[in-house]
């Protein structure tokens, strides 16, 4: 049953699945640093495999983060490693992503209350575990797409939308099919999609590759820009309302997401032009007080310089900004919106979830 909640995103490629051939189980990823020009799979045989492909953005976005560091550590204990060093590798992998470190944890978790049993009852709980994460994060992502459309036709009556999206937020980021993404999905389903302005999102384009790779396969109407094109679209009325994913939300509603969210909010405030964040719940990190305590993830300069700067040029690459709280119209979660933003509201909405 193991990639029964998997959506598939590249012609039946799920975005992550478990396999257990007779050598043993591996994690197979969509490498996602190769689309949209090729579909290829990458096996993951062992942790540092694994670590390696979250470093490297093969795998990405929180939620599949999630997956990948919970099935990570069932692939740790199902082929005898150590598991609490594999949670330390994985959980480390990459820091502002709330998801991985959850994942990990939960996954842990579920190990340690098996380990009385003996160490392959462990394993079968650990992998239990990551399915059924995989199946809530499928099961959050069609209550998110619900609610946020439902958000929508109230902030912005009469339909016809266009939404400015930035980064990727789709099934390649989930067990089902996204968060931002997916309610723009809904929104085309239901025939009120009149443009998804797609920002490429530089450095490494998750909106131009990752995104219009998404967008294309749906059939949405969709449009790619260069992030610093979007302040043109406000001046010129062509966004009803801003929809982007979530890697950590803190406990007073500060928002890491992609690098080049924070200005679109900025923006999208002068505007007038609602700005809605749209995650599972299990992004809501209450443990992190506000967004100057959030970790922001700093990449390799080289892929901001390789792009044509002069040799030796020094680069200043963050990966993710922080949008404090008073600048999101809403947060759309699986468990319910709030908005306004405020820590108390946040504290509410997280107060029944499992930990
Ligand atoms: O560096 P990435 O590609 O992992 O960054 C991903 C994002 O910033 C997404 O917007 C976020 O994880 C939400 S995914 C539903």
């Amino acid at each position: 049953m193991g990639d029964q909640f998997s959506i598939p995103v590249a012609n039946g490629i799920p975005a992550l699945r478990w396999e257990e051939p007779p050598e043993g189980p591996v994690l197979v990823l969509l490498d996602q640093t190769r689309l949209p020009g090729e579909e290829v799979e990458l096996t993951c045989t062992d942790v540092q495999a694994l670590v390696q492909a979250i470093r490297d953005l093969a795998v990405r976005g929180a939620p599949l983060l999630g997956l990948a560091g919970a099935y990570g550590v069932a692939l740790a204990a199902a082929r005898g490693y150590d598991v609490d060093e594999a949670a330390d590798l994985l959980a480390g992998a990459r820091p502002t992503a709330v998801n991985l470190a959850y994942g990990v944890r939960r996954a842990v978790d579920a190990y340690r209350a098996a380990v009385p049993e003996g160490l392959e009852a462990a394993a079968a709980a650990v992998l239990a575990e990551a399915r059924a994460l995989h199946a809530e994060d499928a099961a959050a992502s069609a209550s998110m797409a619900r609610r946020g459309a439902e958000l929508l036709a109230e902030l912005a009556p009469g339909g016809g939308y266009r939404i400015l999206t930035h980064c990727n937020t789709g099934a390649l980021v989930s067990g089902g099919e996204g968060t931002a993404l997916a309610v723009v999905l809904a929104v085309h389903r239901s025939g009120e999609l009149r443009r998804l302005w797609v920002d490429e999102t530089r450095p490494l384009l998750q909106g131009a590759r990752l995104t219009a790779y998404e967008a294309a396969r749906a059939g949405m109407p969709y449009t790619v820009l260069t992030d610093n094109a979007a302040g043109s679209l406000f001046t010129a009325g062509e966004v009803d309302a801003v929809l982007i994913g979530a890697d950590r939300i803190a406990a007073d509603g500060s928002t890491a997401n992609k690098i080049g969210s924070y200005p679109l909010a900025v923006l999208a405030r002068y505007h007038n032009v609602p700005f809605i964040v749209v995650a599972p719940s299990t992004t809501v990190d209450l443990a992190t007080p506000d967004g100057a305590s959030i970790e922001v993830e700093q990449r390799p300069g080289h892929e901001v310089t390789d792009l044509g700067s002069p040799l030796g040029a020094r680069a200043y690459n963050p990966a993710f900004d922080v949008t404090p709280p008073e600048l999101i119209t809403a947060v759309v979660t699986e468990r319910g919106v709030v908005s306004p933003v405020t820590a108390d509201a946040l504290r509410v909405m997280c107060g029944s979830r499992a930990e």
